[in-house]
């Protein structure tokens, strides 16, 4: 977008800038290397995934971690999931105190990654790093292991500059289950609270505006998902002997579905709020474009493109538990479950958003068919506070090392952790930054980093450390 890309008004120049220019550049490959490392551990946080792998891609982490030589601890750590007993996903941990009143800044990143989905819709292996052009192509190259990786590339640089004795505090937590809602980072929080204690906060797990123009993120929705069970029947029959005289559960969850969206596909839900964002301009041609739109299909919602994807509510069905095609006799179906995902616009509560929503599916089964509501997870949104002084150097340094001013944007996806870790430290700067752009695909076959991204991702990052450590 030419109209949004401003070239950076000059340089600003950080103590030892052009030499921690040298060290990211000379360093690139190893880190391309580590992060390929990574993405061949498939450490995908879900239920019914193998547990050993996330914990293989902690202790990988780790080794990176105390590969560092800066940190006075580093340990893999995980908590409880509530009052369950169950444990959450290893994260791994690692803090050096401040000296000389210097400022402690926490990196976090996630290594867990969402399941890869069908082989077959991949162009590569999806767990073998492949390189295509300017794009490092697997699960987990740019969500989030990019992100880890850009942390370790930063601290290697700053270190090779600034040598071990440096004042600046450190803490780096690499979740280990943002994938799969943070379930057990309530409990990690307290447990683990003087680890992350920090002034500034990065959060290198979000998007940039394109390819050649940084973004901070200043707005995350929220997320509501959970399993819907629509029940219309004791069994199921024949659909010659009763179609047409009682409700199949197909029939009754299409109806249900149906009463969530409005004409235009915007939200009906009553009690799903709202909120008005000045957005940059962004035109249909480029929703189109960024989004694979398909020629002749319209897309949906009303008001700027850019508020609905971070100022408004989303609803999104995404998977179906029903009789498969091979096994689709003329059968009344008894019982449907359906995977609902929705996104929360910032300033509502995850869980009062969640309560508008079953209420709504309540008031609209059709026929009184029965509802069911399992694996509820809430995760709630985030308004970002740019007024201190960590964002105003996480943007100087993003204009010096991408020599462009970054973009202040919102995201419609969520990082739920956020909120909690704010609740907890509300004097802590957060500043969410990351290395995806809008060709990245995290979430999909074929999800890809750029590497001229990965390389100034870096370099910003290892530069606002240098900033931190100049402060008096
Ligand atoms: N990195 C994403 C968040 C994100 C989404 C950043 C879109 C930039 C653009 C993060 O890993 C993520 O996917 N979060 C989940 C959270 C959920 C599992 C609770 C999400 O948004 O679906
Ligand atoms: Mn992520
Ligand atoms: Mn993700």
């Amino acid at each position: 977008m030419s109209s949004t890309q401003t070239p950076a008004p000059e340089p600003t120049s950080t103590p030892g800038g052009d030499a921690l220019r040298e060290a990211v550049h000379a360093g690139l490959p190893g880190a391309i290397a580590d992060l390929s490392s990574l993405v061949r551990i498939p450490s995908v946080s879900w239920d019914g995934f193998d547990p050993a792998q996330v914990r293989a891609s902690a202790e990988a982490v780790k080794a990176l971690v105390e590969g560092l030589g800066i940190f006075d601890t580093v340990s893999i750590a995980s908590a409880p999931i509530g009052d369950s007993g169950v444990h959450g996903q290893p994260a791994v941990l690692a803090s050096r105190p401040a000296r000389e009143g210097k400022p402690t800044i926490l990196l976090y990143a996630h290594h867990d990654v969402q399941p890869p989905g069908d082989d077959a819709d991949w162009d590569s292996s999806p767990f073998e790093p492949t390189l295509v052009g300017d794009r490092l192509y697997g699960r987990g190259a740019a969500d989030d292991k990019a992100g880890v990786m850009t942390h370790i590339a930063a601290l290697r640089a700053f270190r090779e500059v600034h040598g071990e004795d440096f004042g600046l505090g450190l803490a780096v937590f690499i979740e280990g289950e943002e994938e799969f809602g943070s379930r057990s980072f309530a409990r990690f929080l307290v447990e683990n609270r003087d680890a992350l204690q920090a002034d500034a906060i990065v959060v290198a797990d979000s998007d940039n505006w394109n390819t050649t123009t940084p973004a901070l993120t200043v707005a995350l929705r929220g997320n509501v998902t959970f399993a819907l069970t629509v029940s219309t029947l004791g069994h199921a029959s024949h659909s010659g002997m009763f179609g047409g005289a009682v409700p199949d559960a197909m029939m009754a969850t299409i109806l249900l579905l149906a009463s969530l969206w409005d004409a235009d596909g915007s939200v009906a839900v009553d009690g799903l709020r709202s909120i008005e964002m000045a957005t940059p301009e962004y035109t249909e041609e480029l929703l189109r474009s960024e989004a694979a739109l398909l020629d002749g299909v319209a897309p949906i919602g009303t008001g700027e493109i850019l508020s609905r994807l971070w100022a408004k509510p989303s609803v999104t069905v995404t998977g179906i538990n029903a009789p498969s095609m091979v096994n689709a006799s003329n059968t009344l179906i008894p019982s449907v479950t359906v995977k609902i995902s929705a996104r929360i616009a910032p300033g509502q509560p995850a869980t009062e958003a969640y309560d508008a929503i079953v209420a709504h599916l309540r008031a609209h089964a059709p026929f009184g068919a029965r509802l069911a509501f399992t694996d509820v997870d809430c995760g709630n949104p985030f308004l970002v506070d740019t007024s201190g002084p960590s964002v105003a150097d996480a943007r100087a340094a993003m204009a010096e090392a991408w020599g462009v001013e970054p973009v202040d944007t919102g995201i419609g996806g969520s990082i739920p952790f956020v909120s909690d870790l704010v609740a907890t430290f509300p004097a802590a700067e957060i500043l969410v930054t990351g290395v995806e752009d809008p060709d990245s695909r995290a979430h999909s076959p074929n999800e890809s980093l750029h590497l001229g991204v990965f390389h100034r991702a870096i370099l910003t990052e290892a530069l606002l450390l240098a900033k931190l450590e100049a402060r008096a």
